[in-house]
């Protein structure tokens, strides 16, 4: 171990986890501000504080009777619990609960922990309440939880793709995708990032050697009869987690839709962002019928944690079935669950912040654009990816860049090889909702950067 941390040392790129700073935040995944708005915590400590006060009602109820039940809910300030509770809305079928005297339902919600895996009585009504309301928020059939993103994501690659099957991903696919392949039976081939050109190509030569794969087992005295046909998936993201561009994602699925291919598409940078209200990409474009599944993360602009993949009944259910990650895991916290449900209150309603971002956006892009030495395009000015990179070659210059940017009291994130390949080291610039304009730093970079690709103007 200490020989391959002293390897990391060297190549500059020993990686740590370090306390928060005081500088302005240009480096986390927060754009909308709620994790630590204030607003988001709020409302969650008034909805726990509603769910405990049931609980210790309930249980007065269970322990002692009705009447020792009331008066344990009159000393428990049962009224403020149930006046919050109104407040939030969501939790009106508690009162309905409350009225009908559903004592296990009441019991149910006032958990704290799953207490189990959601096969084994870990299952709770505010879960399935909200993946209900992300199915309908996303123009999905269904929705299923994870605790994490990377739980969600890697479950659903590994699970639906088979032996047999081939996987097709975009060169610049999340690591969690990277560990559903790892973990799956199917073969896997890159592509040229966002290139559908090169999807097409790969996909099909990658199809017709499988073909000829078949045929010639067939053909062999072990043969399986039956064998189904190979089933392709094609993983992308909406928007890149490093590079923050979009995909092409029209084109992609309307190459995928003419093969019947399956498209995943993986909207952590994009769900809060994109769309309307938020929905993500898929739905700003109108694809949903297009996509065979979808990640939307909530550690992102949600400003909470886990992660929701979307798809059909029939995919949900197969997943509950056979996703390891999902069967061989404890269910979430309520406190989890409630926080999401209460982040997309506060995303829906989010569209002035969503505006404020796309301006901050085209501003640092704009200001960027003399100094932007590189082959490729330049970031695009109009989009609603809250991620501009600013490459600097070289693990030790782009650890000199961020931290001469500390210095100047920006948090600018600086991301090494073998992070990303090298040569494609970069500052991974995250715009937020809650800040001003980001002239400040803009300064800082225009005002005496002279490696490639920022020279002196
Ligand atoms: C593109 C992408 N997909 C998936 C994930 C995993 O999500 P989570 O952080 O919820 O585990 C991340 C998080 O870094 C991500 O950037």
């Amino acid at each position: 171990m200490r020989a391959r941390l002293e390897e990391r040392r060297q190549a500059n790129a020993l990686r740590d986890v370090l306390p928060p700073t005081p500088l302005i935040d240009f480096s986390s995944n927060d754009y909308l501000g709620l994790a630590r708005g204030g607003e988001l915590a709020a409302r969650v400590a008034e909805r726990l504080y509603g769910l405990s006060m049931v609980g210790a009602a309930q249980a007065g109820v269970l322990r002692g009777g009705a009447e020792a039940g009331l008066h344990a809910q009159a000393r428990a300030g049962a009224e403020a619990h149930l006046h919050a509770q109104a407040r939030a809305g969501a939790e009106a079928h508690l009162h309905a609960q409350a009225r009908t005297g559903d004592e296990a339902g009441l019991h149910a919600q006032a958990r704290a922990g799953a207490g189990a895996s959601r096969l084994l009585g870990g299952n709770f009504p505010l879960l399935e309440e909200l993946e209900a309301h992300a199915a309908a928020f996303h123009h999905s059939e269904a929705g299923l939880f994870f605790t994490s993103g990377y739980a969600a994501q890697s479950g659903l690659i590994s699970t639906v793709a088979a032996r047999g099957d081939i996987l097709l991903y975009d060169a610049l696919v999340h690591a969690s995708a990277h560990e559903g392949m790892r973990l799956s039976p199917a073969a896997r081939y890159p592509f040229a990032h966002n290139q559908v050109a090169d999807l097409t190509a790969v996909g099909e030569s990658a199809v017709q050697r499988a073909a000829q794969k078949g045929a010639a087992e067939l053909t062999g005295a072990s043969a399986p009869s039956g064998t189904p046909a190979p089933q392709v998936f094609v993983l992308v993201e909406s928007i890149y987690s490093m590079d923050g561009d979009l995909a092409p994602l029209a084109e992609i699925a309307a190459a995928c839709s003419q093969r019947g291919w399956h498209l995943l598409v993986d909207e952590a940078h994009a769900g809060g962002l994109a769309g309307p209200h938020g929905e993500g990409l898929v739905v700003e474009l109108g694809l949903e019928a297009q996509v065979f599944a979808r990640l939307i993360t909530y550690g992102k602009a949600f400003g909470a944690a886990g992660g929701m993949v979307l798809g059909s009944a029939l995919l949900r259910q197969y997943l509950i079935n056979y996703c390891r990650a999902f069967i061989y895991s404890t269910g979430p916290l309520v406190a989890q669950v409630v926080t999401v449900q209460e982040a997309y209150r506060l995303v829906t309603a989010a569209d002035a912040a969503r505006r404020h971002l796309r301006a901050l956006r085209r501003a640092l892009v704009d200001g960027l654009a003399p100094c932007w030495h590189l082959p490729g395009a330049p970031p695009e000015r109009d989009s609603p990816s809250a991620i501009v990179p600013l490459y600097c070659p070289g693990n030790e210059a782009v650890l000199r860049l961020s931290a001469r940017l500390a210095s100047a009291g920006y948090d600018v994130k600086p991301v090494r090889a073998p992070s990303v390949p090298v040569g494609q080291e970069r500052l991974r610039c995250c715009l937020h909702a809650d800040q001003p304009e980001p002239d400040g730093l803009l300064g800082v970079l225009g005002g005496g950067v002279k490696a490639p690709p920022f020279k002196l103007q």
